[in-house]
C-alpha cells in the first residue's frame, strides 16, 4: 500500500558569508576567493541550488555590492541579509529570522567558506528531518581536528558540539569534527537559535550550541557522516589551495569518466564549467579558464591556455595557443604553435599553423593564415575588426591593420601591410620593391677585408 501522501516540506537555505577572514590577508572578503574559476561563495549557491532549496538567505556584511553582484549572478532568486557586528554563526543565522518564521520548512545552513559540499551531502544531512530529527549535524573523523568545533557523543549519543577554544584536553582529543553545516526542523529552530547564548572563551554566539540545547529539550539529534576532504573549510589560502587540488580531482575526472583523455591529468587544470567532449585528447600542461568548451574529437596540445573559447568538432590546436575573449573554432579548423586570437571567429578548416595574432577577426572556411601574421585591431584608442574571406591565404608575415576586409579567395602577398581592402579573388601585395645589384656584395667584401688588413688585422 501506497502511503497517503504529505505534500513535501520545502526546503530553506541559509548560507553564511559575512566577515572579511582576516586570516586570509586579502582585501577580497573571503566567500569571493575563487576555486577553479568560480567563487567559494559561487559553489555553496550552486550546490544548494542542486539539492533543491526552495528559498536561499545569505548573510552578507552590510554594504558589500560585490558580494550582493555575486549573489545575484550565482542565485538570482536569492535574499540578502545584512549581519552588521559579527557576533557568530548563531547570531548570523538569526540575521535571516525573516526566513525561519515558516515552521514546515526545512532549513539547511550552508558556509561558505566550506566550499566542497555537494548538493547530494546537503540531501543527506536534510534526510533526518523527515524521520523526526530537530537537529542534523554534519561530522568527519579527522587524525587532526585542531581548529575544528569536537562532536561530544556518549555512546550513539550526541550531547553537543564544544569548540576548540573551550575545550579540555580530553574533548580536545576527541577525533570526530563538526563540519559546521547543520540541518533543522523549521518547527525548532527559532526556538533553539534563540536560547544560545555567548557565554564562551570567544563571547560569540555558536550555532552548534543547538545541539547542547536540543538534547536538553529531549529532541531527536543526528550525526551525518562525511569525508573529511569534503567538509574542508578554507581560513586561509593554504586551505584554499587544499580545496583547489581536490576541486580540481573531482574536474579531471569527471572529465575522464565523460570520455576524455588526459595524458597527464594532474597538470592540466579546469574551471568548473568547462565542457569537454568524447575523444577529446587534452596533452599535458593545459589551462581552462571559465567559459570553455570542446566538442567531440578536438585535440589540444600542450601549453594550451584557454578561456571564453568554443571548439567545435575536431578541431587540433597547440601546442602553445592562447585563446580568450571569444574565440570561436568552427569544425576541423587548425591553430600551430604560438598562435593567440582573441575575440576571433574561424570557419570550418581554416588553418593558422605558426605564430600568429588574430584579435576581432572573422576568418572564412578554409583561409590559410601565413605564419607571422598579425591583425593590427586596436589604434590606441579604438579596436577594429577584420574580415578575411572564405578560401584567402594571407602570405607570411603580413600586418593587416583594422578595421580592413580580404574578400573570398584572395591573396595577400608575403610582407604585406594591408590598410585597403583587398576584393574578392584579387592579390594584394603591399611591401617595398625588391632591388637586386649582381656583384655588389662581393665587391663590398674585399673593400671591408682590405680595410682590415690596413688596421693590421683588427
Ligand atoms: C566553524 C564551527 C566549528 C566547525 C568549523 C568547520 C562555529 C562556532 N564553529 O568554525 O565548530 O568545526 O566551522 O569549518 O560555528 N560567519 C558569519 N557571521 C559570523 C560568524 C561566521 O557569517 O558572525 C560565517 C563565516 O563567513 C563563515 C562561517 O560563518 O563562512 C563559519 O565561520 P568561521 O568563523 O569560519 O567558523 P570556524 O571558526 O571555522
Ligand atoms: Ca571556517
Amino acid at each position: 500500500m501506497t502511503p497517503p501522501a504529505t505534500p513535501p516540506r520545502s526546503l530553506t537555505a541559509i548560507v553564511l558569508a559575512a566577515g572579511k577572514g582576516t586570516r586570509m590577508r586579502s582585501d577580497l572578503p573571503k566567500v569571493l576567493h575563487r576555486i577553479a574559476g568560480r567563487t567559494m561563495l559561487g559553489h555553496v549557491l550552486a550546490a544548494v541550488q542542486a539539492a533543491g532549496a526552495g528559498r536561499i538567505a545569505v548573510v552578507a556584511e552590510p554594504g558589500r555590492e560585490d558580494v550582493a553582484a555575486e549573489i545575484a549572478r550565482e542565485a538570482p532568486g536569492a535574499q540578502v541579509f545584512p549581519q552588521a557586528e559579527r557576533l557568530g554563526t548563531a547570531h548570523a543565522v538569526l540575521a535571516a529570522r525573516a526566513v525561519l518564521e515558516t515552521p514546515d520548512d526545512d532549513v539547511v545552513i550552508a558556509f561558505g567558506d566550506t566550499p566542497l559540499i555537494s548538493a547530494e551531502t546537503f540531501l543527506r544531512l536534510r534526510a533526518p528531518l523527515a524521520d523526526g530529527a530537530a537537529v542534523a549535524v554534519l561530522a568527519f573523523e579527522s587524525p587532526n581536528p585542531t581548529g575544528y568545533g569536537r562532536v561530544l557523543t556518549e555512546g550513539s549519543r550526541v550531547l553537543a558540539i564544544r569548540e576548540e577554544k573551550d575545550a579540555s584536553p580530553a574533548e580536545r582529543a576527541v577525533t570526530l569534527c563538526n563540519a559546521g553545516l547543520m540541518a533543522l526542523s523549521g518547527q525548532h529552530a527559532l526556538t533553539l537559535l534563540g536560547r544560545i547564548g555567548n557565554d564562551n572563551a570567544a563571547g560569540e554566539y555558536y550555532l552548534p550550541d543547538a545541539v547542547a540545547l536540543a538534547v536538553a529539550e529531549g529532541l531527536s539529534v543526528t550525526v551525518v557522516p562525511v569525508d573529511e576532504a569534503e567538509a574542508q573549510g578554507v581560513n586561509d589560502r593554504v586551505q584554499l589551495s587544499i580545496a583547489e587540488a581536490a576541486i580540481q580531482a573531482r574536474l579531471r575526472r569527471s572529465a575522464m569518466l565523460g570520455g576524455a583523455t588526459l595524458i597527464a591529468p594532474e597538470t592540466v587544470f579546469l574551471s568548473h564549467d568547462t565542457i569537454l567532449g568524447r575523444d577529446v585528447v587534452v596533452e599535458p600542461h593545459v589551462v581552462f579558464g571559465p567559459g570553455v568548451r570542446v566538442a567531440d574529437g578536438c585535440t589540444v596540445r600542450a601549453f594550451a591556455h584557454l578561456t571564453d573559447t568554443v571548439l567545435e568538432a575536431h578541431v587540433r590546436i597547440g601546442p602553445f595557443v592562447r585563446l580568450r575573449g571569444h574565440a570561436v573554432l568552427e569544425t576541423g579548423a587548425e591553430l600551430g604553435n604560438f598562435v593567440e586570437l582573441k575575440n576571433a571567429h574561424m570557419g570550418p578548416g581554416a588553418k593558422a599553423a605558426h605564430l600568429t595574432y588574430l584579435g576581432d577577426a572573422e576568418i572564412g572556411a578554409k583561409a590559410n593564415i601565413g605564419a607571422g601574421t598579425i591583425t593590427c585591431n586596436y589604434d590606441g584608442v579604438l579596436k577594429h575588426r577584420t574580415n578575411i574571406g572564405a578560401g584567402a591565404f594571407i602570405g607570411s608575415n603580413s600586418a593587416l591593420v583594422a578595421p580592413v576586409t580580404v574578400g573570398e579567395g584572395a591573396y595577400v602577398a608575403s610582407g604585406s601591410v594591408i590598410t585597403d581592402d583587398v576584393p574578392a579573388d584579387a592579390m594584394a601585395v603591399a611591401r617595398g620593391r625588391q632591388a637586386v645589384k649582381p656583384g655588389w656584395a662581393k665587391l663590398k667584401r674585399a673593400a671591408l677585408l682590405a680595410e682590415k688588413a690596413l688596421r693590421g688585422g683588427r
